[in-house]
């Protein structure tokens, strides 16, 4: 090993599309400034005096640790873990196949001594807030992993690792948050299309989060009962119908449409149940400050808003985080397009 094994995953929002992507529409999203890094490392414990027989450890006893401010685990190879952060990572591990880490180099382990694989890292984007933190994770281990083993993993081997965790979090995820936690940048996401990348021009969006938790499995399946899971249905064509809007207003540098196709999107997603009074709310004070739109971003039911303004530092910005502020909820303004630092 040459270096310490990193590996990263960014976090997304989904400007357009969300729910009506599972059915096959497509959606307009970009990567966050931010997502989870994760270092890789094994961990030599010293020798332990020798356990009784009827105590005695299995023959290869390694384990793997991850520890994050929200999660803190082990994971033993053994057998199938209960905690769904562990049972990620041991599908992760399977599609990995000869890219997992195998074990430490003989030499480093002194006999008898026990070894932990450990992930360690930080997470610069809220958890379970509809901002593809888990996708952010899972990318970022599967790269980590693949270069502890001092293998190459492109970005779809990733992608692979990555899809095979997240449809423990989430069931059938439609692969648009591993797709951006892998390429970063922005673009249109299709099932089995995968992301054609889009240059959006240059914006600003104020980040609020609801307070509120929510189960992107739930929401899910709430769309499917509203809709009997028909792709006809009239609220998922108009949110495909906003996304081309959306897509058009990009290509154009029109940010009012944008904006319009956003609001748009936000009333068709409370249609289908998957807002709440507090996102209503959080949309409309953003509107009423000079937000050029506003729409609950990701899964919905609680999780984050976005509003639409032109750059970080307009006065639209300061007055849709002084607002959002005063309805005492967390935000963040980030810049996307053009020039944004990545
Ligand atoms: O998990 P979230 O909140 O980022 O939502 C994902 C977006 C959905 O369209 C609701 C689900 C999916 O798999 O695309």
């Amino acid at each position: 090993m040459t270096g310490p094994a990193i590996g990263r995953g960014a976090g997304k929002v989904i400007l357009l599309g969300e729910h009506a992507v599972v059915y096959g529409y497509p959606a307009l999203a970009a990567a966050l400034p931010g997502g989870v890094e994760l270092t890789a490392s094994w961990q030599v414990a010293p020798a332990q005096p020798a356990a009784p027989a009827a105590l005695a450890a299995p023959a290869d006893p390694w384990r793997m640790r991850v520890e994050l401010p929200q999660w803190q685990l082990s994971l033993d190879t053994g057998a199938e873990p209960a905690h769904p952060v562990a049972r990620a990572l041991a599908a992760l591990w399977r599609e990995l196949g000869p890219a997992a880490p195998a074990s430490p180099p003989a030499s480093q382990v002194p006999p008898g001594a026990a070894v932990e694989l450990a992930l360690r890292g930080q997470a610069s984007i809220w958890p379970s807030a509809g901002l593809g933190s888990s996708a952010a994770f899972t990318v970022a281990a599967a790269r980590a992993l693949a270069a502890l083993a001092a293998a190459a993993l492109d970005d779809d081997a990733a992608a692979r690792a990555a899809d095979a965790a997240e449809r423990v979090f989430h069931g059938k995820p439609s692969g648009l948050d591993v797709a951006l936690a892998t390429a970063g940048g922005a673009g249109v996401f299709e099932r089995g299309r995968g992301l054609t990348p889009l240059h959006l021009p240059p914006l600003g969006l104020v980040i609020g989060h609801s307070g509120a938790p929510r189960s992107t499995a739930d929401m899910v399946a709430r769309v499917a009962e509203r809709t009997g899971g028909a792709r006809s249905d009239a609220r998922l064509v108009a949110l495909g119908a906003a996304v081309e809007r959306g897509v058009r207003a990009v290509a154009a540098g029109d940010l009012s449409a944008l904006g319009a196709a956003m609001d748009a999107a936000h009333h068709q997603l409370a249609e289908l149940g998957v807002s709440s009074p507090r996102l209503d709310e959080m949309c409309q004070a953003a509107r009423a400050a000079g937000a050029l739109g506003a729409k609950l971003t990701g899964a919905g039911g609680g999780g984050c808003a976005i509003a639409l303004v032109p750059s970080v530092s307009c006065a639209e910005a300061e007055r849709v985080l002084r607002a959002w502020s005063e309805l005492g909820l967390a935000t963040r303004a980030v810049a996307l397009g053009a020039g944004a630092p990545g």
